[in-house]
């Protein structure tokens, strides 16, 4: 049985943004799925982190998704703002949804699974979706990329947006107000109770709970705090299949939700990968593989490439977490296999 909505009034509230926080605590009622997992936090004593957001402002949000989506926002004459970059939207590299079953879930076949159902971007970049609950930002690795960049963003939201505003997307600073809008928009990606995947149980403990702080213990369990990151160095020569080994179908998907986000004609960059003029076919992509640098698929995937003056659109690392090597063989048999080899 659902629990009866205690805060069930917030859920219903159609345009859903004005107050997604509870005005009263009802007493001896679980707390309703629609409640942003911060106010649960918030209301077993848990105290808000830097960047919370009470009262989200709607306007706010339509700039800040504006920002996010499109680079820029429409203002209140009808002109559009200043680009944060002209290379990059921030949904290039990040989603906005969910990207596996549950929050907790970070297994890159979980991810891979999830994607090829819901038929989502499967990005180098982690989502959106619930990343104002986290406590750390451009975790592990990272350091190797960004250096001492990333130490004022480990710990703070609003410094992560800036680093990958300019630094990720080769753009520039948020100005204030586009980072408050920003910030709003993402307070309304925040995790929800209903998505922790709390059994019945559990949710009871959390219930007017005579131990709060094991309550606290419990909802956080359920989500990751920090996205991992592993860097890995491309695959030795030995160790590589060669499209003998993957699976066709998950490499197809890759190809076309990963790469080809940005590989696609009108994409970011102008290396566009396809059988029209000027284009890089399969046959050029598998000619690379048995190679060390930036054609080879084994390569690129692991080192990126680095914004240039001429060329500040760059292709970014992705990390163990976010495409293993069991993957790169799967995305290597379909390019292979699209080759008509071997
Ligand atoms: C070209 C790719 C790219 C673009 C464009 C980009 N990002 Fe990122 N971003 C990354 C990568 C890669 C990371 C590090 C991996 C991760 O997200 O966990 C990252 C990390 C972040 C993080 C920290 C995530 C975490 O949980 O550690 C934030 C916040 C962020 N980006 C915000 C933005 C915003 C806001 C924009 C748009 C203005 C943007 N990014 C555009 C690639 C990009
Ligand atoms: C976020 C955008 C983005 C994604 C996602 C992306 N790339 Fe790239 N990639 C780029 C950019 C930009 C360049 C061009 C870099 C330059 O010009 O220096 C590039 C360059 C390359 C090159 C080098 C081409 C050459 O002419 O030497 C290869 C190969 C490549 N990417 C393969 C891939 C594969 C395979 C995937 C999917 C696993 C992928 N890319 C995903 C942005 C991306």
């Amino acid at each position: 049985m659902k629990p009866m909505f205690a805060l069930g009034l917030l859920a219903c509230a159609g345009t859903a943004m004005m107050s997604l926080v509870p005005t009263e605590t009802t007493k001896n009622e679980a707390p309703a799925e629609r409640t942003p997992v911060s106010e649960l936090l918030i209301s077993l004593g848990d105290s808000p982190q830097k960047h919370y957001i009470k009262d989200i402002d709607p306007k706010k949000v339509a700039l800040g998704e504006e920002i996010v989506l499109k680079g820029n926002a429409t203002m209140a004459d009808g002109t559009r703002s200043p680009k944060v970059s002209e290379f990059f939207v921030c949904t290039d590299c990040h989603n906005i949804g969910p990207e596996a079953p549950k929050p907790l879930d970070n297994d890159p076949e979980v991810r891979l699974r999830f994607a090829m159902d819901n038929n989502i971007p499967y990005l180098p970049g982690s989502t959106f979706r619930g990343i104002v609950n986290r406590t750390g930002w451009f975790n592990g690795d990272h350091i190797k990329k960004y250096g001492d960049l990333v130490k004022p963003a480990n710990h703070d939201l609003h410094n992560a947006v800036q680093l990958c505003s300019r630094e990720c997307s080769s753009g520039r600073y948020l100005e204030d107000w586009e980072l408050e809008a920003v910030m709003h928009y993402l307070t309304t990606l925040q995790l929800t109770v209903g998505e922790l995947g709390l059994a019945d149980n559990e949710m009871a403990q959390l219930t007017n709970p005579a131990d709060k702080a094991a309550a606290i213990a419990l909802v956080k369990s359920r989500y990751l705090d920090a996205m991992p990151a592993t860097f890995l160095e491309p695959l030795p020569l030995e160790q590589r299949a060669m499209g003998l080994k993957g699976d066709v179908t998950k490499g197809k998907f890759i190809y076309e939700n990963s790469c080809m986000h940005c590989h696609k004609e009108n994409g970011v960059t102008k290396t566009v990968f396809g059988t029209g003029k000027g284009q890089k076919d399969a046959t050029w992509l598998a000619s690379y593989l048995p190679k060390s640098n930036g054609g080879s698929i084994y390569y690129i995937c692991r080192k990126g490439t680095s914004p240039k003056k001429k060329t500040p659109q760059y292709m970014p690392i992705y990390s163990n977490e976010k495409l293993t090597d069991g993957q790169i063989e799967d995305l290597v048999a379909y390019v292979s296999k699209m080759a008509g080899k071997p």
